[in-house]
């Protein structure tokens, strides 16, 4: 077991009803604040109406900046962020999934800063400064919620990548499970995948915990447990909560406690796919699981052969693993090759040179000469 230091500052208010708590909270924050979110589904449901008229009562002065696309683009943070800076803004409340919560994390480090957002990504710039980042999650999933990092795609540069700082801790998250009720179907089973694959990195990631691996296992059994009855009842609560608690979990830095690090290399293949092809994210992972798993079986067979047979409860081979791996990921109607997905002419070359690009590796499994293609190929 490695030595760590756990650190997360994150304030999780979990539960139904639960932003009852929201103006009192951060409040303490000033008065001042940049309202962030998506393309519409909180105002759909009415939910941005009930935040910032309740903000706009206590006396607070509301600033906002709508539209982050799922998948989001450093053009969207570097407006907002100049809205904010303009407008002298206290804080960030983001109210959305992990695209629009990302892209906040980005503002309140760009607001203070003259700078492009896009240095922080690129190792030119460390934050040093942020304003307080507040999120109201309306989608089960990333963990952004708790944790510090941040994904987004700069699609001049020809990369989606991520930026991690102290700074991007939310100071408080607000998790009402009911909020999640209207993701849609195909978006659910997008975040039961990707909580899992979080979890799956944590696996394959170097160093040896046997805790961890308990954590782990526990939450991928957790989201198989609760995930293929949500898909079938999305108005559950129970079962909202309990993907909701598991997505979180997932990634907010538990199941690396005592690791060296986790892998990556499936989560940096994957955003290849959403850069170029705009794939939804859980969706390019469970492209992309499968084929890494294959591309490295004669490497880690025996690490995915007890993945498996810890997760179907019975002696299984890697090979065997696989196919049951793979076939879960089906069962959620998710996508497992390129062809499930309807893309507009996937190309190989543009694949492997957008990986090339973004120097695409794993930490812990590292990819050779030619195993781009390699992968690329096992995802037709
Ligand atoms: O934009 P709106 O209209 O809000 O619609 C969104 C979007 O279309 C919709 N949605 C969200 N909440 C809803 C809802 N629709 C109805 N009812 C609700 N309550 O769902 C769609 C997807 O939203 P998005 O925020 O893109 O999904 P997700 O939470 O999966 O976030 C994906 C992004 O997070 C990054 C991914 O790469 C991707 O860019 N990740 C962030 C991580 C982190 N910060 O730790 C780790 C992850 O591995 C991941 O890379
Ligand atoms: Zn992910």
């Amino acid at each position: 077991m490695e030595n760590f230091i756990a650190y997360n500052p994150t304030s999780l208010h979990f539960g139904k009803g639960i932003l009852a708590d929201l103006v009192p909270a951060i409040r303490q924050y000033g008065k001042r604040i940049l309202v962030v979110y998506g393309q519409g589904s909180v105002k759909r449901s009415g939910l941005y109406e009930k935040i910032t008229h309740s903000l706009q009562s206590a006396g607070m002065e509301v600033f906002e900046y709508g539209g982050i696309r799922s998948n989001p683009i450093i053009e969207d943070v570097e407006s907002a962020a100049a809205i904010g800076r303009d407008n002298g803004v206290d804080m960030v409340l983001a109210i959305g999934g992990g695209s629009v919560i990302d892209s906040a994390k980005v503002i309140a480090l760009t607001i203070p800063v003259s700078h492009p957002a896009w240095d922080f990504f690129v190792g030119k710039a460390t934050p040093q400064s942020g304003l307080p980042i507040i999120t109201v999650l309306t989608l089960a999933a990333t963990g952004t919620e708790m944790n510090p990092f941040s994904v987004v795609s700069n699609q001049k540069a020809r990369m989606k990548a991520a930026v991690s700082s102290p700074l991007a801790f939310p100071k408080h998250s607000f998790l009402d499970p009911e909020l999640t009720m209207t993701v849609p179907r195909d978006y659910t089973a997008f975040g039961i995948a990707d909580l899992m694959a979080h979890c799956m990195e944590a696996w394959f990631g170097a160093g040896n915990c046997p805790m961890s691996d308990k954590l782990i296992l526990s939450i991928i059994k957790e989201a198989m447990e609760a995930g293929p009855p949500l898909l079938n009842d999305l108005q559950s609560y129970e079962l909202r909560a309990r993907i909701m608690y598991a997505a979180t979990l997932a990634l907010n830095g538990i199941t690396i406690q005592g690791k060296v690090s986790g892998d990556w290399g499936v989560h940096a293949a994957g955003h290849i796919l959403s850069l170029l092809y705009d794939v939804p994210h859980g969706a390019s992972l469970t492209i992309v699981y499968p084929a890494w798993m294959r591309l490295f079986k004669s490497q880690i067979g025996s690490r995915i052969a007890d993945l498996g047979s810890a997760m179907f409860n019975e002696s299984l081979t890697a090979d065997q693993a696989i196919g049951r791996i793979e076939g879960f990921f089906l069962s959620l109607d998710c996508p497992v090759k390129l062809r499930d997905m309807n893309l507009r002419n996937p190309s190989m070359a543009d694949m492997v040179e957008a990986m090339e690009t973004s120097k695409v590796n794993g930490m812990n499994m590292k990819f050779k000469e030619g195993d781009y293609l390699k992968l690329v190929e096992l995802f037709y």
